[in-house]
Formats: structure tokens, C-alpha cells, sequence
């Protein structure tokens, strides 16, 4: 599913985002970057429809994104907590999700365990999420935001909590997922190299107020170990913007 994001801004007591513009074709999964704090979860937010910009559109297959407007919307969120309730089973957390699409019980529970089964949750479906490892409830909620089938799914720094081989482990799994399902994905990442790793785009925010700084096809004609080293660079410069200038002792 397409989606565009049009010279999108938001101000809160300062400007946080100025004039975001970029577009992601259907299937292409999108990882954006950027130093800490310049935008991107409130960036997504606003894709999600959960915020409203001061200025600009999002369209979603051409369809344009309102704030608290369309519940049915096709979008999935993955947030770096997995945030599944704790007193519910992973079943029953994927379940609750499907209620407002008014599916039956029986129904919801069902795809409830056909979406834990494609993450590799067979065998888990009646536990509660503290009996389980951090990867496997990050699988949970990849699950939830799949159950409600949509075309584009949002992740913000979703695997920030895990170590790194479960990390690494994830990130075959959600690129798995999207070779499998076609679907678009706009992944914010901290680490360049998983980006590069799994990013067909990638896109660098500014400092705050945040614009695309550069917009990368990573099709695989570029060198990884150079793309890496590039993009390493230029976050140090926009982190050391964002803080006001040079830092003493850093390069
Ligand atoms: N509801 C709010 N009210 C006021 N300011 C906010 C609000 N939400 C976010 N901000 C501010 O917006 C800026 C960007 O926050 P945001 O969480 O989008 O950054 P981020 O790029 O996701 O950071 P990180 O890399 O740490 O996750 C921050 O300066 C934050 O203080
Ligand atoms: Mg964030």
C-alpha cells in the first residue's frame, strides 16, 4: 500500500518535524533514522492517525489520514514495548484487537492463532506474557499488528529491548514477514547497520525540527560496509546539530 507522507510539521512548545516529505511504494520497507529525539516516534504517530500535524497530509493508498477519524484503517503498530496486557493470554491479547473489526469469538480466536503460529508462537498461545522471553512477546505484538490485516505496518525501534541475537533473530523474522506478505513497512531503528541490513529505503532525519535529510534506495548495488560507514556519519553531524555544535574531544 502506498503511502505518502506531504511536508508533514509539527509543533509543540518548540518545531519538532518540518516539512517531512517522502513517499514508499507498496512493498517496500522503509527504515528511518535519525539522532534521539528529532521526531520519529511522533512521526509515526502521525502516520497512524494517533496525532494530528500541525501541517501537511499523510495519504494512505491515496486516502488521507485523519486523526482519530478512521478506526478501520489498515495500519499495524509495533511499538518498542510490546505492550500486551499481562493478565491475558498472548490468544487473548491478539483476540482483543480483532473485536472492533466484528468478527465472532470463535473467529477472532482463530486468526488470533494463525497469526501466533506464522510469528513461531505454536505451542504458546495460553501463556501469559511474563512466562515468556522478551523476543517471543515482541513476536506477540508483531502478531497482533498483523491479525488486523494491514497493508502497512509501522515499528517503532521494536527490537530496542533485546539482545543481539535475538535481535538478529527478529530481524530475519520481520524481513521474512514482508517477503511473505508484501507488505510496506516503515521501521525507525537506532542501528545503522540493521538498516542497511534490512532497509530497501532508508531515510536520515535532520536535527530537530526534522526533515529528510537523505533518502537512500538500498538496492543492493552499493556497497553495505560503505553505506554504513556514510550514514554513521552523517548522524554524528545532525546528533552534534541537534546538541548546539561540536562537541570537545569528538571528531
Ligand atoms: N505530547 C508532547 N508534548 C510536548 N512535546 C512532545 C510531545 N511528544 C513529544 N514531544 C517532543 O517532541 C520531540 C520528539 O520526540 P519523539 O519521541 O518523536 O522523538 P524520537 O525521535 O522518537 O526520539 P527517540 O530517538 O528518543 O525515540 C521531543 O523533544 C519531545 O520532547
Ligand atoms: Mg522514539
Amino acid at each position: 500500500m502506498k503511502l505518502e507522507v506531504l511536508g508533514i510539521s509539527k509543533h509543540y512548545l518548540l518545531p519538532i518535524l518540518d516539512a517531512v516529505t517522502f513517499e514508499a511504494a507498496e512493498g517496500e520497507f522503509v527504515c528511518l533514522m535519525g539522532p534521539n529525539g528529532c521526531g520519529k516516534t511522533t512521526l509515526l504517530r502521525i502516520i497512524g492517525g494517533m496525532e494530528p500535524p500541525t501541517a501537511g497530509e499523510v495519504r494512505i493508498a491515496g486516502r488521507p489520514v485523519t486523526y482519530g477519524g478512521n478506526h478501520t484503517l489498515p495500519v499495524g503498530v509495533v511499538f518498542q514495548e510490546d505492550r500486551l496486557l499481562p493478565w491475558q493470554t498472548l490468544e487473548e491479547n491478539v483476540a482483543l484487537v480483532l473485536r472492533p473489526l466484528g468478527q465472532g469469538r470463535a473467529e477472532r480466536h482463530e486468526v488470533a492463532r494463525r497469526y501466533l503460529r506464522f510469528v513461531g508462537l505454536h505451542g504458546f498461545e495460553e501463556y501469559y506474557p511474563n512466562r515468556v522471553s522478551g523476543g517471543m512477546r515482541q513476536r506477540a505484538a508483531i502478531a497482533r499488528a498483523l491479525a488486523i490485516e494491514p497493508d502497512l505496518l509501522l515499528m517503532d525501534e521494536p527490537f530496542g529491548g533485546l539482545d543481539a541475537q535475538n535481535r538478529r533473530i527478529m530481524q530475519a523474522e520481520v524481513r521474512r514477514i514482508w517477503a511473505e506478505t508484501g507488505k510496506t513497512i516503515l521501521f525507525v531503528t537506532h542501528s545503522i547497520e540493521e538498516a542497511v541490513a534490512i532497509g530497501t529505503t532508508l531515510i536520515m532525519l535532520s536535527a530537530r525540527p526534522a526533515h529528510v535529510r537523505e533518502l537512500i534506495r538500498n538496492d543492493g548495488r552499493q556497497d553495505p560496509r560503505r553505506l554504513i560507514e556514510e550514514l554513521n556519519q552523517m548522524i554524528m553531524e545532525e546528533v552534534l546539530r541537534q546538541q548546539g555544535g561540536p562537541v570537545p574531544g569528538v571528531p
